[in-house]
């Protein structure tokens, strides 16, 4: 009989996010309730669901535009928020300066591009790297020339972002995204307001991405894209997650409410 040896035990990675029983109230409605979610290295989840379900409310708490009202939030071994009391306990917030350094872990990229208007294209993407990670002007050159290239935006480097398509601004904002070197890319309808042709162009990238393994949780109607790319999609409805599982496991669920929202946006 083979021996067992100690190092032959797998290890689990430690999640880059967890999300531990969040709930969120915009005055007497409650928009998120009792949420948990851990993403780990490496791992392309979707976010889907019908429209006023909580998705974008869940983004904005896990990236700091919103505050939570109860649970814990953490990057890696960085709190953002811990529960007091239980777990279920109002969410007590880090310091402010403390809180500062948790930008760092992930990146965001919204529906509406959100470029700096006055900023060339090659200035919008180097910006945020030196003004913020401070990284030397050549180097934040260097990365923001090279995304560009990956996206097949090189020729855009010196235009301004009302001179682009707006599958090319919204490339670009992935661009600037990514060149922060996030741990975790979190994408909000990345492609709602663009037509068919420009949306192929931003999922192409995005495929691009999901093959090299960086690490994205996407809001997205876009159900094909998701089945292909998603290790997981989780299924938001009123506030809760109602089902989770493989592209296969949601695809396949018996769930009528999952059932029904997946064959409308199918068809
Ligand atoms: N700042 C706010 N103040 C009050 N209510 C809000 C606020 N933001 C969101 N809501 C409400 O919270 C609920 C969830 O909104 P959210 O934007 O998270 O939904 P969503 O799932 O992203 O929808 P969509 O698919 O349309 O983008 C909605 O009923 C919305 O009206
Ligand atoms: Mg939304």
């Amino acid at each position: 009989m083979q021996e067992i040896k100690e190092q032959d035990t797998v290890l689990t990675p430690a999640p880059l996010l967890s999300v531990t029983r969040l709930s969120k109230s915009f005055g007497q409605t409650e928009v998120l309730k009792d949420i948990s979610l851990e993403v780990f290295p490496g791992e392309i989840v979707s976010i889907i669901g019908p429209s006023g379900s909580g998705k974008s409310t869940l983004l904005r708490c896990s990236t700091l535009l919103e505050t939570m009202d109860h649970g814990s939030l953490r990057y890696g071994s960085d709190t953002v928020c811990e529960a007091l009391g239980d777990e279920f306990g109002p969410s007590q917030y880090v310091p402010k300066k403390e809180l500062s350094k948790i930008h760092s872990h992930f990146g965001l990229v919204f529906q509406n591009f959100n470029l700096f208007p006055h900023y060339t294209v090659l200035k919008n993407i180097m910006d945020p790297q030196i003004k913020v990670a401070h990284i030397d002007k050549a180097q934040a050159e260097k990365t923001a020339r090279d995304l560009l290239g990956q996206f097949g935006l090189s020729d855009k480097a010196d235009s301004y972002p009302c001179q682009l398509s707006g599958g090319q601004q919204q490339r670009v904002g992935v661009a600037r995204a990514l060149a922060m070197k996030p741990e975790v890319l979190f994408l909000d309808e990345p492609t709602s307001a663009l037509d068919p042709e420009l949306t192929a162009d931003v999922l192409k990238v995005l495929k691009q991405l999901a093959a090299e393994h960086i690490t994205m949780v996407i809001v997205t109607h876009e159900l094909g894209f998701a089945r292909e790319v998603s290790d997981r999609i989780i299924f938001i409805d009123k506030g809760t997650i109602l089902e989770q599982g493989s592209p296969a496991e949601l695809f396949g669920s018996s769930n009528p409410r999952v059932r029904d929202f997946i064959g409308k946006l199918s068809a």
